[in-house]
């Protein structure tokens, strides 16, 4: 029995979970409320609400799993990309934790773990997709499309040269004055709005790379009276804007996606992300692989924002190919895959 303890602290939130065989026996998710008043994630008030959830978040995990810290096999944690006081906590509690069990440490790909949460299975019969398959993860920091070989072997076709999908999401949300992050404000706004009513930019960029910069500059341009964002047109078009733009980013993201399962020929494709719990992205995803005969995996909501159930998944693999990582692993702040 391989029984493996993941951790996350890439970001905003603090989360453990328990991966027994593959199956998810717990996940536990501590979100931080700190950084709503600053309409973003402030870097040192995570690191520090982190140190404080750590401890009770995977006491949790062991506990809702029903096992001993003794049964652990292994612990994998979150190495980055990601804000680095952050994932100091999480590699630092994994160090200590490893230690004082003598049980080896596994580092984990923070973009690799979304990659994987297709393989979060709660039971044994779930489906999985089969390799290869195109990855569409659109998440706040990276829009890709990652042909995933197996497990532990993928590659990036193309990503963002500028902003990911969900900075553009967050960044009109904001001078909308909608709250952070603003992704969810816009696709809920989204269902009542008219979403021909806006035209956007939208990029001419070669391969299967993105680019979100340009939309960005366009609709602050449509919002704008002089050079400020007009509160009275925005108060008016809320609906409308917030569909229109929705509308340009799914554009943008199933025309590459549509040229990439072309020039692949795979037979499945997946999506991952905080992005892809979108109900547009969703549904424009699910469209796109019923017209091409290719089968669609869309992740359940709440394996789409950022958890450790992916982390032990991704633990779990290279666990069984028996890829572990020393103890002077430092973390890094930004990397591929
Ligand atoms: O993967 P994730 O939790 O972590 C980061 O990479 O930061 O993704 C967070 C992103 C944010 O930009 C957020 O606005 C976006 O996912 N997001 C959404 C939705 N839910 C989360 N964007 C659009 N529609 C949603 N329903």
């Amino acid at each position: 029995m391989v029984t493996i303890l993941g951790i996350e602290s890439s970001c905003d939130d603090t989360s453990a979970a328990i991966v027994r065989d593959g199956i998810l026996m717990s996940n536990v998710i501590a979100s931080q409320a700190v950084h709503e008043e600053y309409g973003g994630v402030v870097p040192e008030l995570a690191s520090r609400a982190h140190q404080q959830n750590i401890v009770p978040v995977v006491d949790a995990a062991i506990r809702r799993a029903g096992i001993d810290k003794k049964d652990l096999s292994a612990i994998a944690f979150t190495r980055g990309p990601g804000l680095i006081g952050s994932l100091l906590v999480g590699t630092s509690f994994a160090k200590g934790m490893s230690l004082g069990l003598r049980i080896p440490i596994i580092d984990v790909n923070h973009l690799h773990g979304h990659v994987l949460a297709q393989f979060v299975r709660e039971k044994a019969d779930d489906r999985v997709p089969e390799f290869p398959y195109l990855c569409l993860l659109v998440s706040g920091g990276n829009s890709q499309i990652i042909l995933v070989r197996s497990y532990n072997d993928m590659e990036i076709l193309g990503r963002t040269i500028d902003d990911a999908a969900g900075e553009a999401f967050d960044k009109c949300a904001k001078v909308m004055g909608l709250p952070y992050p603003g992704g969810p404000h816009i696709d809920r706004l989204a269902a009542e709005g008219d979403a021909k009513r806006f035209k956007f930019a939208k990029p001419h960029i070669a391969g299967l790379d993105y680019s979100f910069s340009g939309l960005k500059t366009s609709f602050l341009y449509t919002l704008r009276d002089g050079i400020k964002a007009d509160p009275d047109f925005i108060e008016h078009n809320r609906a409308d804007l917030a569909a229109s733009l929705q509308r340009t980013i799914i554009d943008i993201l199933i025309d590459k996606l549509s040229k990439a399962i072309d020039s692949t020929g795979v037979k499945t494709v997946a999506i991952g992300g905080g992005v892809s719990a979108n109900s547009g992205v969703r549904a424009a995803v699910a469209e796109l692989c019923a017209a091409k005969g290719v089968e669609a995996f869309i992740p359940e909501r709440k394996f789409t924002t950022d958890n450790a159930a992916m982390v032990a998944v991704a633990g779990y693999f290279k666990y069984l190919d028996k890829i572990f990582c020393p103890y002077d692993t430092a973390p890094y702040a930004r990397v591929e895959i």
